[in-house]
């Protein structure tokens, strides 16, 4: 299917999922190649190359599941009833990418480079972006199903303590994976194009 399908088709079939299970009909190796695929090739500003990427599987996706759920319900007790169910159908699925953003990479700019993106902090959070997005249309487009979450900075100590995460990476999002077992549901609402897109000289 990957090498057949186009890059458009694959953003189209790109959904989140969320009923996954712990299975998965790609190998890890091929999950992981997919994961570098997107480190080597996303681009980034002035090729800062700060995202950084920590995939889990097996026990390791389950313990980062296991704490989401009990941080949460020590944190926000009243939320449990909602995020809980949630939390250990994450914990179901197969795997988790956690996408981190690494402050020291701006040390390997040129000094003008440097001054350049302090003022512009956003562009790197759009790279980030650029890369979860690679890995999960890449991923569906390999039979898996994603959903992106937000768990940080609750589970941030423990990620950092358990994964031996450097300091300087600061957590983005987690992007889930397993091998689908219902489908995405019906498409979202779509805006309609003339809110949305402004052509002028055609
Ligand atoms: C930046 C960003 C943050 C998101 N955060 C979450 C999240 O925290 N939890 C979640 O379940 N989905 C999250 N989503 C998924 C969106 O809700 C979803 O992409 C959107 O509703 C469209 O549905 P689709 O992904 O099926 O096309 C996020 C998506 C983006 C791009």
């Amino acid at each position: 299917m990957a090498s057949t399908t186009s890059f458009l088709a694959a953003t189209q079939a790109r959904r989140s999922m969320y009923a996954l299970a712990k299975e998965s009909p790609i190998s890890n190796k091929r999950i992981i190649e997919i994961v570098e695929h997107a480190i080597k090739h996303a681009p980034s500003p002035f090729n800062v190359r700060s995202t950084r990427c920590v995939v889990l599987l097996g026990a390791e996706h389950d313990k980062l599941w296991e704490h989401a759920y009990e941080i949460t319900e020590k944190t926000t007790p009243q939320a449990i009833g909602i995020l809980g169910p949630k939390i250990k159908g994450f914990g179901a699925a197969y795997g988790t990418c956690m996408f981190f953003d690494d402050s020291t990479a701006v040390n390997d700019l040129t000094p003008r480079f440097a001054a350049l993106s302090g003022q512009y902090p956003e562009w790197f959070e759009h790279s980030n972006g650029m890369h979860q997005y690679i890995v999960w249309t890449a991923l569906e487009a390999e039979g898996l199903g994603c959903n992106l979450q937000h768990y940080q900075p609750s589970i941030t100590p423990f990620v950092t303590n358990e994964w031996k995460i450097p300091e300087t990476w600061s957590l983005k999002c987690q992007l889930v994976f397993g091998k689908p077992t219902a489908g995405p549901g019906d498409e979202k609402p779509k805006r309609p194009m003339e809110d949305c897109l402004k052509v002028y000289g055609n």
